[in-house]
Parts: structure tokens; sequence; C-alpha cells
């Protein structure tokens, strides 16, 4: 038995991206390399360790070095990975890009609705035989409650002003959008734009985990930047929406049951 099994049974499952490349905070206790699940293997390492106090698993949705375009990611693997490992609670960070004005760069957004527009992704675990009996999972609300609302309680406490829910819109990439395209997800109700949202969620959903969304805004969509370029707004909110969001982690972990 491993020291992060006999800490804690259930270790939260932490899926990284572009704006959450690794977490200095995290104590490594074991990384995996090798893993293989019945879906294939995940992006990257799997990291078992502790983060202020509390067991968890981080997997790097984009891989070591940022290498797998959204649409490349096996997102069965990944979330397979983690349920193998004994997560029941999965928080997926996310870099998006701002489509409503208040959600500005560097605004922390813990969405609580979904519209996907990516297509041709292996979407679910129903796809052979070995995904079980086909259930088709209730998917109204498709973030759990609980743990979003653990997300806005801990970034208040950090004053970090949160949006607390949102319609997260989810495209093919890996390209930027056109403007007629953000002007049609606005009518939509999508207030922020990503592209690996989905499958993720559902996958999640149909392994039976809780998963919450914590999202940061690095850009404004496109159209929408008053002429700034959206690759120069990138890197320039980047670095310290990955240090609030690492700091949002340390002080969401403990609360969790
Ligand atoms: N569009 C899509 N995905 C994104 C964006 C964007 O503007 N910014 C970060 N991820």
């Amino acid at each position: 038995m491993t020291e992060s099994t006999r800490r804690d049974h259930a270790p939260i499952g932490i899926i990284g991206g572009t704006a959450l490349a690794d977490l200095a905070a995290l104590e490594a206790v074991e990384t995996h390399t090798d893993i293989e699940t019945a879906w294939g293997a995940p992006s990257g390492p799997l990291v078992r360790g502790h983060l202020a106090g509390r067991a968890i698993c981080f997997v790097m949705r984009h891989g070591p070095g940022h290498k797998l375009a959204p649409h490349r990611i096996n997102y069965r693997a990944n979330i397979q990975a983690l349920a193998d490992a004994g997560c029941r609670q999965v928080i997926a960070i996310a870099a998006v890009g701002g489509i409503t004005d208040a959600m500005h760069a560097g605004r922390i957004v813990i969405p609580d609705q979904i519209i996907d527009y990516s297509w041709g992704r292996a979407h679910s675990f129903y796809d052979d035989e070995k995904g079980g009996l086909l259930d088709h999972i209730d998917f109204t609300e498709p973030y759990a409650a609980t743990l979003s609302k653990a997300l806005v309680e801990a970034a208040s406490e950090l004053n970090l002003d949160p949006a607390a829910g949102g319609v997260h819109g989810v495209t093919q990439g890996p390209r930027l959008e056109t403007a007629a395209e953000i002007d049609r997800m606005a009518r939509d109700g999508c207030d922020i734009i990503g592209m690996t949202g989905m499958p993720e969620a559902a996958l999640a959903r149909e392994a039976g985990l809780d998963y919450a969304c914590c999202a940061v805004v690095v850009n404004k969509a496109a159209g929408r930047s008053g002429g700034a370029a959206i690759h120069a707004e990138i890197e320039a909110t980047l670095a310290q929406g990955m240090a609030d969001i690492e700091r949002l982690l340390v002080a969401l972990t403990p609360r969790l049951a």
C-alpha cells in the first residue's frame, strides 16, 4: 500500500490544462509513467502526491511539453486512469477565452453549464463491450454542484472574485475562432470558450465521478478584444492565472469531504 492510499483512500483527481502545467505545491509521492487503461494510455504520467495534506492524483491533459492538441487527447484514458487510481472527485483546470464582458482576462470562472461544439472525439465509454451496460447518463447539470460550490467558496475566500456559474462553450480547435463564430456562441448563451471541456465532463459522469471545472480566462475571445492580439493577451495572463489556480487548489482541497 502506498503512502497516499494509507493517508487517504479517495485521492482528489486534478486534470491540469494550459493554465496549470504542473503543481509546485504538490508533494509528489509517486510518478507513474507506464499507466495503460482499458482505453489506452493517459496523456502523461499520473502523479500521486499530497496537496495541503490531501491525497491527490494529477494528470496533465496536454501531456508533457504540452504536445497533445485538444482533438488528440485520449479523454477516456485520462478519466479511466483517475477512476482506476481511486479518485471519486475530479477538478478540471482550463484556460479559456472570455465571451461576455464580465469574463475579463484573469477572471476565475466556475461554469455551471456546457454547450458542446466539438466533433469526432471518442466521447463515450459506451463504445464497445468494455463500457458495460448502456446508460444514458443524466447530463442536465453537467458539473457536480457541491464541488463547484466548494471552488467558488475557496476562491471567494482568497478574494479572487470568481464568476459563480457560466456557460462553457467547447470548440474543436486547435485553431482559435472567427469573430462570427464567437457572435454565434454569444447568441447561444456562452460566456466562456475552451477546447477541452468535452467530452471530458461527460466521460467523468459516465464513470460515476464528481467533476467540476475551474477555468481561468486568459484572453478575450476572437473579435471581442478591442484589437488586442489574442496570443499576447494569453502570454500576459497565463502566469498569474496559474498562480491563482494553484493557490485556489491549496485552499480547496482541505475543504473536500
Ligand atoms: N478560444 C478557444 N479556446 C481557448 C481560447 C479561445 O479564445 N482561449 C483559451 N482557450
